[in-house]
């Protein structure tokens, strides 16, 4: 008496069996045939009830969104499409669902309508592969660094410091809203904040992962990180997830070679794991294609896009190779690029595509970059211009990963971080760092969802985050 799911079922070893599974409908056909959905697998399972089984009023109530609990005997399948189906002993309805009300439909809806019915979108096959191929990721990730000895390092999402020097921070008010702080005239008295002082969520863990770093020789992070850029692209989430590995005593090189190591380890974790869903994926996009003009088709399919992947080293250039390159290119002669290109701009997504989709037709890592264009942190070159940086690109994405090799000279650091501003006296447990048995370190950030985008083939960052978090849009 207990329940199957329906990926176990799909294999046939249980044919024969008296099975129980319980679902979601998907359609229901001739009065006949019901497709369930558990999420366990995209593939439904089939259940064929027989005339008799349920009555009139029953079987009216078996509708699209509409969840059942159905025993039966597994029996190999005589219709096409699937190996095995349920021969319904009895149906139950556990949950109605008003047809008229539901806004799911057995057919294709749009990526769009469904952002629009984000609560629900789970219950679909492009959303059910995604979110598993998400979860499958996720897993990897702790299993990557797990079995290189690193340790998972919690840092805060609630921080005083701004990690990136950029301004990016969503400023927190910590008011206790069961006790609120009143001034004598009964308004509100935001003086009297919880911790005293002006806080933020995190933009990063790494300033607090080099401090792990500089303990436990490798840390990593995996966390929600806030971003308050106002760009409503389909690359940016105000809320997204990024993995922060740190790592003491390797410099700018072992830093891209474990990057690359980790991407690889990701895409072949899918690959093996997540074989169906990613099969599925690649039709999907494949259709989705169709509809374009050859020219913007992708030159492969996603599955043999992560082979490549997986199969060839990624190119390594310098940021000053990259502006050759681009200046060099037939794009930059036929004014094709909207922003300009010359020593010191900060490389636009349009730069980036061009690099890996046009150029190199594969992930791009780009290192040393003008130091005026990156974060304080980065140790500074010997030509005094540029700091060892590094940007991993991927192709139909642009940047995925950016890290760096930190200064961990502390007359140098200091220099900088007044140099733009950085407030020292209020860094002074950063500083630390450096100030008792500093030593060369180095780290990187991949962002979780442009990962997510680059292994389910998805092209919008608001699809492959359950609940997507961006300006103007916080429903639930
Ligand atoms: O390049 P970023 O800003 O680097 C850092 O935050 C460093 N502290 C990382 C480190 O060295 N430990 O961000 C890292 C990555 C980007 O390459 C991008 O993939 C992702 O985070 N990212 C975003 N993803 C979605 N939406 C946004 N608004 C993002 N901003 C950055
Ligand atoms: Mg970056």
């Amino acid at each position: 008496n207990k329940r199957t799911k329906i990926k176990d079922l799909l294999s046939g070893e249980q044919v024969g069996q008296e099975v129980i599974v319980m679902g979601w409908v998907r359609s229901f056909r001739n009065n006949q045939f019901v497709a369930i959905n558990d999420g366990s697998t995209n593939n439904n399972i089939q259940i064929v009830i027989e005339l008799g089984l349920i009555d009139e009023v029953t079987a009216k109530r078996i509708t699209t969104g509409a969840s059942l609990k159905v025993s039966g005997t597994l029996i190999e399948s005589l219709g096409k499409g699937q190996k095995v189906e349920i021969k319904a002993t009895s149906l139950e309805i556990l949950g109605d669902s008003d047809a008229e009300k539901y806004p799911l439909q057995p057919k294709k809806h749009s990526l769009e309508f469904l952002r629009e019915k984000a609560h629900l979108r789970f219950r679909t096959n492009t959303f059910g592969a995604v979110f598993r191929v998400r979860h499958a990721l996720a897993f990897a990730i702790h299993q990557f660094f797990n079995e290189r000895g690193f340790v998972y390092l919690h840092t805060p999402i609630l921080t005083a410091s701004d990690a990136e020097g950029a301004g990016e921070m969503f400023q927190v008010t910590t008011l206790p809203l069961n006790n609120l702080p009143k001034k004598e005239n009964n308004e509100i008295d935001f003086s009297q904040d919880f911790f005293g002082k002006a806080t933020n969520l995190t933009v990063s863990g790494q300033l607090e992962g080099e401090l792990g770093a500089m303990a436990f020789s490798d840390i990593y992070t995996f966390g929600p990180t806030f971003r308050a850029e106002n760009s409503n692209t389909t690359r940016h989430l105000a809320e997204f997830w990024m993995i922060e590995p740190e790592m003491a005593f390797y410099d700018l090189e072992d830093n891209r070679i474990l990057a690359e190591e980790f991407i690889k380890y990701l895409i072949g974790y899918a690959m093996k794991h997540n074989r169906e869903d990613l099969e599925f994926l690649d039709t999907r996009l494949k259709e989705e294609e169709k509809s374009l003009p050859q020219e913007k088709r992708s030159e492969l399919g996603l599955i043999e896009k992560l082979e490549f992947v997986l199969n060839n080293n990624f190119e390594h250039i310098s940021y000053s190779e990259a502006i050759d390159i681009l200046l060099a290119s037939p794009a930059y002669k036929k004014k094709k690029f909207k922003y300009e290109i010359k020593w010191g701009i900060d490389l636009q997504s349009e730069h980036e595509r061009y690099l890996v989709e046009k150029h190199f037709k594969k992930p791009v890592i780009v290192t040393d970059y003008p130091k005026d264009i990156k974060a304080f942190y980065m140790r500074q070159n010997d030509d005094g211009k540029t700091v060892a940086a590094m940007d991993i690109l991927a192709p139909g994405i642009g940047e995925i990963v950016g890290g760096s090799q930190r200064e961990e000279r502390l007359d140098k650091l200091e220099k900088r971080m007044k140099e733009m501003d950085i407030p020292a006296d209020e860094m002074s447990w950063y500083l630390d760092t450096r100030r008792f048995g500093s030593v060369p370190h180095a780290g990187f950030g991949l962002g979780f969802e442009r990962m997510v985008l680059f292994v389910t083939g998805m092209t919008n960052i608001r699809d492959v985050i359950p609940f997507a978090r961006t300006p103007k849009n916080c429903e639930f």
